[in-house]
């Protein structure tokens, strides 16, 4: 294999797809030496034992993410825009060079040296997407700590939880965000979170707005600060496997688990499915509208396009601010190529009407990517048909926090592949997606279902959870022994391609935001008048899954049913986020159990979605007659 040239031009599309997932090691060590700068080169492209949950790329090597991202590009192309950060009012976007973004990069680099910051030290940034908040993720990865982004949305208590799981010692964020044409006071919620993080001892406070805010003694104004750096700032050489950042994203157990992702591994897995997935050509703006408080933001807002040298929207607002046609009027003014976004935002723009879509000019537009959540045939249609106007291919990409990047999408390597509406379809060089049946064998036909299950490792996959490597070996190594298990059922057709059917525990997908079902309980437990409570998802029309609460009041409580909603509501805003509250509470006697006192969640789905028939057995309850009651309680209520 002619390691220079790499594989483009050797071998085809298909064949190159084959060598990726039968020759791992070269395909990716390959890969990694083209595409990636390295200070020193590794020795060992891979040491990985899925059964155990070990999984080491590129060992050996040292490189800086922030240099592959920002330096190699300022040194080609320093004036070409490397971000557009898309500000809530529309027509007053900011542009940012590569080498302007270096400059940011550096001065932060060395603020954050200078109070202290080091390698091995994780710093929390809660700010909503703009360039100061991409240039404390540089700034981190380029002095050598780990960034924890918590999304902006979060509640001081969410915060606060994160802060302290991740013994984060400093704090970034912004006086105010501004969103939808509304004003949140997000250093007031740093400020409420930090009393209960004894670790942190600073707080960075950019100004997103001219109002002040009250500083304490331990923050710091960044802006102010960064103009007495120095504008160059030496990089940490990293190891590839060190921590890079944190992630905390939700489970089925009431706990958020912080996941871990290296520098090399992740960085190339971003960028190369950044390139193929959406064929992006240098010179495209590359137009993601996911909050940078997600992995989505991570890593195609962030690190893929950066990695690519490419140009990337930071989008502020809402796909409805100031109104419906806000998406296109945007891809119209920024002259996007590639738009990227979430179903639950197109099932609600499309029941506003083409007319919103049309009034725009999206002839730059080439391809139109979806993530988040399965898309609708209805959804996928309306985007492909009318955003599209039938000529942009759509492809709709199934991944995961814990995956890094895309690992199944429909043109992953072949940009003139056959797309199925509605289906992510193939998998990305390197992946061997499997379907599990339920005794745990690999089923090899087509036109089945199963658990979906990935056989072998990749660059961008989760190393661990931060703080507990035996909660990463139980949920993703022990289901399937050898096999990274992801968690969702899928269908692969009778022509091999895949379809993403959910997920098959206690997760729910609430407008593309992850939830698990045992946080929402965790608190409606918390009040005083409930004894218990069972959380489920149901199939909502704009949100994708809507949050169904079945609650048993305390015989004791003098308080009303009533009363009980909006207090619970109130919690689960307070203690995680708005998107979490319940759409439905069902007050009931009793939860259907089985006799050693299982909560039936499987009875409780079939009831939420009125699928009386499908109830299954039912000779394991305890007391039947909970059954009845419940299915009358949900007729009355809905
Ligand atoms: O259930 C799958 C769903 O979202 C979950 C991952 O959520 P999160 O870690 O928050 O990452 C979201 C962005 C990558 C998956 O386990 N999911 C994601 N993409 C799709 C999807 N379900 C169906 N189709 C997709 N394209």
């Amino acid at each position: 294999m002619p390691e220079a040239a790499g594989f483009e031009g050797v071998l085809d599309r298909a064949g190159l797809q084959d060598f990726s997932v039968t020759n791992i090691e070269s395909f990716w060590a390959v890969v990694a030496r083209q595409r990636l700068s390295w200070i020193s080169p590794f020795h060992t492209a891979q040491d990985c034992d899925l059964s155990r949950g070990q999984i080491r790329w590129f060992e050996g090597g040292k490189l800086n993410v922030s240099v592959n991202c920002l330096d190699r590009h300022v040194h080609t192309c320093p004036e070409r825009v490397a971000l557009i950060w898309e500000r809530d009012e529309p027509g007053s976007e900011v542009k940012v060079t590569y080498s302007q973004l270096l400059e940011m990069t550096c001065r932060l680099g060395n603020l954050l040296r200078r109070h202290g910051v080091k390698k091995g030290d994780t710093v929390t940034i809660y700010m909503p997407p703009c360039p100061l908040a991409v240039a404390s993720m540089l700034a981190c990865a380029r002095i050598g700590a780990a960034h924890n982004v918590v999304f902006a949305g979060f509640s001081a208590e969410a915060l606060a939880e994160r802060i302290r799981d991740a013994q984060s010692n400093t704090v970034i964020t912004v006086n105010q965000g501004v969103r939808g044409g509304k004003v949140t006071e997000l250093k007031k919620t740093v400020d409420a979170a930090v009393q209960g993080c004894p670790t942190v001892q600073q707080v960075f406070v950019a100004m997103r707005t001219e109002n002040p805010v009250v500083m304490t003694a331990r923050d710091v104004a960044m802006e102010e600060e960064m103009l007495k750096e120095d504008v160059v700032c030496e990089p940490t050489a990293m190891d590839s496997e060190d921590v890079l950042f944190l992630l905390y994203t939700s489970g089925s157990t009431g706990k958020p688990k912080g996941l871990v992702h290296t520098q090399a591994g992740y960085l190339l897995y971003a960028a190369l499915t950044h390139r193929y997935v959406f064929s992006y050509h240098d010179g495209d703006v590359f137009g993601c509208v996911a909050d940078i408080g997600w992995i989505t933001g991570h890593s195609y807002s962030v690190y893929g396009p950066l990695a690519n040298g490419g140009t990337t929207v930071l989008f502020e607002s809402t796909p409805i601010y100031p109104d419906p046609g806000r998406y296109w009027e945007t891809v119209q003014r920024l002259k996007i190529n590639q738009f990227y976004g979430a179903p639950t935002a197109i099932r609600l723009l499309l029941k506003y009407g083409d007319q919103w879509v049309h009034k725009y000019d999206r002839s730059t537009l080439k391809t139109l990517g979806s993530v988040g959540e399965p898309i609708n045939t209805e959804a996928w249609e309306w985007y492909h048909r009318v955003v599209g106007d039938g000529r942009c291919p759509v492809v709709d990409t199934w991944w995961q926090t814990e995956t890094g990047g895309i690992c199944i999408a429909p043109r992953p390597s072949d940009p003139d592949a056959e797309i199925v509406p509605g289906m992510a379809m193939r998998p990305f060089f390197g992946i061997k997606p499997v379907l599990m049946d339920s005794k745990g064998k690999v089923v090899t036909s087509n036109d089945t279902s199963g658990a979906l299950c990935i056989a072998q490792p990749w660059p961008g996959m989760a190393r661990t959870i931060h703080n507990d490597h035996q909660r990463f070996i139980e949920t993703y190594c022990q289901p399937n022994p050898g096999y990274f298990f992801t968690g969702d059922g899928a269908h692969r057709s009778k022509d091999g391609y895949y379809q993403i059917t959910g997920r098959l525990d206690d997760v729910i997908n609430v407008s593309g935001h992850r939830i698990g079902t045992a946080e929402i309980e965790d608190i409606v437990n918390q009040c005083s008048a409930v004894a218990e409570s069972a959380v489920i998802g149901y199939s909502h029309p704009i949100k994708g899954q809507g949050v169904y609460t079945f609650v048993v009041l305390k015989t004791d409580t003098d308080i009303q049913e009533a009363d009980v909603c909006p207090q619970l509501n109130n919690m689960v805003s307070k203690k995680i986020a708005k998107y979490a509250c319940p759409d439905y509470i069902q007050f009931v006697q009793r939860l259907p159990k089985t006799r050693s006192g299982k909560i039936m969640r499987r009875v409780l789905r079939k009831v939420v979605e009125r699928d009386l028939d499908e109830l299954g057995d039912l000779s394991t309850l305890d007391d039947p007659a909970a059954v009845q009651e419940i299915i009358q309680g949900h007729r009355d209520l809905c």
